[in-house]
């Protein structure tokens, strides 16, 4: 099997070196791509960008390839996987009509009702009036959240009304700009991707994500800061229940609908009192979940998706996992979440995978004149594997403590409640 894989983050790391190490899959190709997956696939360029679905057909066509996996969410949002399957290439990734549930926070919200998806109360307003009374009718603290694409960083939750109008102000400025106000969930946030091909569910394990950019989860949100699985304090039913719950009632609600879903969904959790509640859903894989979550799944994930995107899941066998713990902490360039500095030496990465118990994924990495630089905000994800959480932890840190690029940040918190016992799921 040959496949293409569309995107240039971490995430498409794991998934090419996941994907490469798949016996069934002969080549893997990458558009764009970056200087780490270089090593492990043909990297072709994508001049018109990744959602130039004409481009991407071109590429797969060229390279003879079996299956393109869509990795970030606006090719498809922008119909990149329409344009692949129409050209008769089996596409793993949802259509443009079935990326809404990622692509507009209401359609999502739509879908959950009609499929009695258990999710946060939420008013879906146009005017500013409209989001006062919802502030007021739900209280403190508030969450207000941009309608369209915003890459993790359209939500604000905050107790100050003030700041909660204001940032509905500056959403409903933009053109067709609407809000979604909603209820406060309460409770730890999990992360669960679900493989589908429009009709079966296969859950994968679940992972945790550190969406603030500061310790002990403060400051601006991010597309998230690191991440580790398994969950030893999650609730052992929790997969069953949300596959049951959520992930099954919505891809049979969108195959009703005529618009099936074939990818990952995302679902995002917060484990409240009362049970699971759907916080959001994304049309992909998140970053940096996948790369803890590919860690430690042993089952090749090349046939898994071939299988998924062909609509023959039910086929697949059951997902075997490592019982290791992974951790992934990510390596910022300076200012990001702001807009980051770029062109920044990157330096001591061999050092950093040189004792093999922790490898590096590149994010955003440049090549100039054959020195690594920084050319993002997330640069680098760093994924070790331990016997313990306490011991994947220390690898990943260790790892991280050998780069060098200025004026970067990290996080040295990531996992930490985990390991200490610290986490759990308030009572009912
Ligand atoms: P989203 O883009 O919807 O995933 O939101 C980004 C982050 O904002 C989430 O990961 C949560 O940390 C937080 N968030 C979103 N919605 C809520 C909610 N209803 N209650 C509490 N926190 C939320
Ligand atoms: N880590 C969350 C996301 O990929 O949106």
């Amino acid at each position: 099997m040959r496949i293409l894989v569309i995107g240039t983050g971490a995430r498409e790391h794991a998934l090419v070196k996941a994907l490469a190490a798949d016996p069934e899959v002969e080549a893997v190709i990458a558009a764009p791509g970056n200087p780490g997956i270089a090593a492990a696939a043909l990297c072709e360029p994508l001049a018109g960008g990744v959602d130039d679905g004409a481009a991407v057909v071109e590429l797969a066509q060229r390279h003879a390839v079996d299956l393109v996996v869509v990795g970030p969410e606006a090719p498809l949002v922008a119909g990149v996987a329409d344009a692949v399957r129409a050209a008769g290439i089996a596409c793993y990734g949802p259509s443009a009509e079935a990326a809404r549930l990622e692509g507009s926070k209401s359609f999502a919200k739509e879908v959950m009702a009609a499929a009695e998806v258990p999710t946060g109360l939420g008013h879906v307003c146009t005017t500013i009036e409209e989001v006062a009374d919802a502030l007021d009718a739900l209280g403190a603290p508030h969450v207000v959240k941009e309608d369209g694409l915003a890459a993790g960083k359209g939500v604000v939750v905050t107790d100050d009304r003030e700041a909660a109008l204001e940032h509905a102000r500056a959403c409903l400025a933009k053109e067709g700009g609407r809000v979604v106000v909603e209820e406060f969930l309460d409770g730890p946030e999990v992360s669960l991707f679900c493989i589908c091909d429009g009709e079966s569910v296969v859950p994968l394990t679940p992972a945790q994500d550190f969406k603030r950019v500061g310790e002990d989860d403060t400051g601006p949100n991010t597309g998230g800061m690191g991440a580790y699985s398994p969950l030893d304090w999650a609730p052992a039913a929790l997969v069953e229940e949300v596959v049951a719950r959520v992930a099954q009632p919505t891809v049979d609600e969108m195959a009703r609908r005529g618009t099936p879903f074939v990818g990952t969904l995302f679902i995002g959790l917060a484990l409240t009192s009362r049970g699971p509640r759907v916080i959001e859903f994304n049309a992909r894989f998140g970053d940096p979940e996948t790369q803890v979550v590919l860690a430690r799944l042993e089952t090749p994930l090349g046939q898994l998706l071939a299988l998924a995107a062909e609509g023959r899941l039910a086929q697949a066998p059951a997902l075997r996992w490592s019982p290791r713990h992974a951790v992934t902490v990510v390596v910022a360039s300076h200012n990001y979440p702001g807009t980051p500095r770029t062109g920044d030496p990157i330096e001591g990465l061999d050092a950093a995978a040189a004792d093999g118990t922790a490898y590096v994924l590149h994010a955003g990495t440049r090549l100039d004149e054959g020195a690594l630089v920084s050319a993002g905000g997330r640069v680098l994800s760093v994924v070790a594997l331990g016997d313990t959480l306490a011991e994947a932890r220390e690898r990943a840190y260790a790892a991280v403590d050998q780069i060098s690029l200025e004026g970067s940040h990290h996080r040295r918190d990531i996992a930490l409640k985990a390991e200490r016992g610290e986490v759990s799921v308030p009572s009912r």
